[in-house]
Parts: C-alpha cells; structure tokens; sequence
C-alpha cells in the first residue's frame, strides 16, 4: 500500500441537480471510517456543474471533499460573453479547482491558445488548475503520443504561470467513456515523459501531479495502482455515483 499522497477527483460533467448532495454525504461518511482504518494520504475533489458549487459548498463543509468546476471562459472577470463564466466567478461561489483543456471542450472548439488564456484567469485567481492532456486514437497509432502531449502543454502553459498550482491530467482520447485503457508499460513511459518535459520547461518546485484519466472504475483501479507514476485520478461517470466512487478508492488500496 502506497503512502504518497494520491488524488480522487470526480468529472460529473453534465450531472447531477440539489438532490445530489447525497452523493457527497454518503462519500463523506465513507471516507471518514476509512481515515480511521487506513494511514494513507489522499484528496478528494469533485467538479460539479456550475449551478451546484454555491449550493454544495455552502450546504456542506467537509476537510476531506474539495468542490471543482469544470470549464471557464478566458476573460478574467466581466465582459459580453453570453452564457459563460468567468474564472472570478467561479472562485467566489467556492470552487477550488477547475478543470480546463478537457477534451469534450476542445472538441467544441477549445484551441491550446484559448485554453492557456483559460488557465492564466485560473491561475490569477488562485484556482487549481486541472490541465487535461491527450492524444486521439488516430494520433497514438500514428506513433505520435508524445509529440501531441508536448505540443499540448508548451502550447497552453506559459513558462511564466506559476506551474505549482497547475495538475496534468492524461487522458488519451480514445479512453474516455469507451471502456478502454492504456498498457502499464505505455502508461508509465507516458508519466515519465510528461513529469519530465513538464519539470524542464516550466517554473516549478517539483515534478507536477499527473493524473490519469479515461474509463477508470472499481475493476481496472488495482491495475492502476500497481503504477507509483500516476499521482491520482480524474473519474467521469463512475464518479457520478457513490458507490462505484466509493468502490475505486477502496479497492485502490485493498
Ligand atoms: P470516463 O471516466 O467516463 O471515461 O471519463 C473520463 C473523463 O473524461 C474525466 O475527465
């Protein structure tokens, strides 16, 4: 059993209304037994739709569960961008971390360039950012993984942000939702490359948070966890549900 510390951060992507707090109690109840049984180290963050951070951080204080959002726009604080949220916004209801660069929002046209603005009004506004990362099916038959992680991140980190603040996610296109996962060997020299480039290129202390994410669920977690690169994990739909959230970082340590 590892005691670095490790990362459990729920994608609910579009989910969940007020009746969902129960799913936040009930994480909660369980991670509180567990803290007692287990000696281990690990953070729990949940990035919610917009319409749920006020309401969940404010109905429910927990030292154990941070709240995340998912997305923001690029401007800093107010402007004529209809529909969106600016970074600003996001902090003053209470989310703490946000997630940024996720493929389902560079599909609708989230460029690296649009996505580094994003990442500097997080940054600004002392949000965590969580930087999703990946290539497509095409692009990693292609041979081309490692050439699209790096273009990713030189593309939309800035060597002047403050990289500490910032985690990478990896999660390879094709993964996500599909059931799919890497080989540990592909995954552990894709950790490698990603901590290294990251640690050459950027202003930061250390080597960053990596997490991996893409059809993560109770089975496949002790596969994951036979690999001490991955610093934790970004879980989509199985993190929509208490019990298979629950499940993961249980078996995560059995
Ligand atoms: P799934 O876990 O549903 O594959 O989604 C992963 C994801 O997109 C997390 O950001």
């Amino acid at each position: 059993m590892t005691n670095k510390l490790k990362y459990f951060i729920g994608n609910w992507k579009v989910f969940g209304d007020f009746g969902s707090l129960k799913i936040i109690y009930q994480i909660h109840r369980f991670y509180v037994k567990f803290k007692k049984r287990h000696i281990v180290k690990n953070k729990i963050i949940l990035c919610v739709p917009s319409t749920l951070i006020y309401f969940f951080t404010k109905k429910f204080k927990s030292k154990f569960i941070s709240i995340g959002a998912q997305n923001c726009h690029h401007q800093k604080m107010y402007g004529s961008f209809t529909g969106s949220l600016s970074a600003s916004m996001l902090k003053k209801v209470g989310a703490k971390y946000i997630i940024l660069g996720h493929s389902e929002n560079r599909s609708e046209g989230d460029t690296n360039r649009l996505i580094k603005q994003k990442i500097k009004s997080a940054l600004d506004q002392k949000l965590n950012v969580i930087f999703c990362i990946g290539e497509t099916i095409a692009e990693k038959k292609e041979g081309k993984t490692f050439s699209v992680l790096k273009k990713q991140m030189r593309d939309s980190i800035d060597k002047k942000y403050n990289s500490n603040n910032i985690f990478i996610a990896y999660e390879p296109i094709w993964s996500i939702g599909t059931g799919k996962i890497p080989k540990v060997q592909e995954l552990k020299k894709i950790f490698k490359f990603i901590k290294g480039e990251f640690k050459k290129n950027f202003k930061t202390r250390s080597f960053p948070i990596v997490l991996y994410g893409g059809s993560v669920n109770d089975k496949n977690i002790r596969m994951f966890s036979s690999i001490s690169e991955i610093d934790g994990f970004l879980i989509g739909g199985a993190s929509q549900s208490s019990k298979k959230f629950i499940d993961i970082i249980k078996n995560y340590y059995r």
